[in-house]
């Protein structure tokens, strides 16, 4: 969409770099992208709760949760998809500018809109974790109940049944929920964090 002729940029004076100096890390956004059900919220939720504990700051933005308030005017065909992803990468680059370590928890199943929201970011600043999860596993968990709803028909264009997912290329981690434990997979990220000196 273009913007307005009428409005210009007006440039803060606490800049980012302030804030990471106050907070005493970088802030950035792990983008957990997978299946529903392959275990992105509960993972968003583990690293939160593991950051929050070691005093850092951060904050989950959850696809569900989303859909229930900004983006309740969204559904699920390949427009409103793309919308809901440009949407929450605007958000993502808000909690990201603010200094925070924003976890975000959306199905995000096409490759074009996760790129457009990396190129939102700083080199750095986006990792892309793949919650890389078998259709079987997860629709075996389903733990809303929606598989069995798609696969009868009921939901339309659901993901992995009657809408594609397109797995990431070149993800910075990936992660396999029915290999490894909550624990392993939030270590990893954790450890992830640590080697690019972001905590
Ligand atoms: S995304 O594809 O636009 O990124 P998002 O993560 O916001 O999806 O929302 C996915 C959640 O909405 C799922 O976890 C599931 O609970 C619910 N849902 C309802 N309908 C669908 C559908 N057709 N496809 C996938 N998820 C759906």
């Amino acid at each position: 969409m273009k913007i307005s002729n009428n409005i210009t940029w007006h440039h803060m004076i606490v800049t980012k770099k302030d804030r990471h100096k106050v907070n005493g890390h970088k802030s950035c956004v792990l983008w957990f992208t997978g299946l529903s059900g392959s275990g992105k919220s509960t993972l968003a939720n583990a690293v939160d709760y593991e950051l929050f504990q070691q005093n850092f700051r951060s904050y989950v933005l959850d696809g569900d949760n989303i859909r229930h308030g900004l983006n309740n005017d969204l559904r699920f065909g390949d427009e409103d998809r793309k919308e809901n992803i440009r949407r929450i990468g605007e958000v993502a680059k808000l909690f990201v500018d603010s200094g925070m370590i924003v976890s975000s928890a959306f199905i995000s199943p096409f490759r074009e809109d996760r790129m457009l929201v990396r190129n939102m970011f700083e080199v750095d600043e986006f990792i892309e974790i793949f919650v890389n999860c078998p259709i079987q596993v997860c629709e075996n968990r389903d733990p809303k109940g929606l598989y069995k709803r798609a696969r009868s028909g009921a939901i339309p264009h659901f993901t992995g049944i009657s809408s594609p997912y397109e797995k990431p290329h070149n993800p910075e981690i990936q992660i396999d929920t029915s290999r490894m434990t909550i624990e392993e997979s939030v270590q990893k990220i954790v450890k992830y964090l640590k080697e690019k000196q972001i905590l």
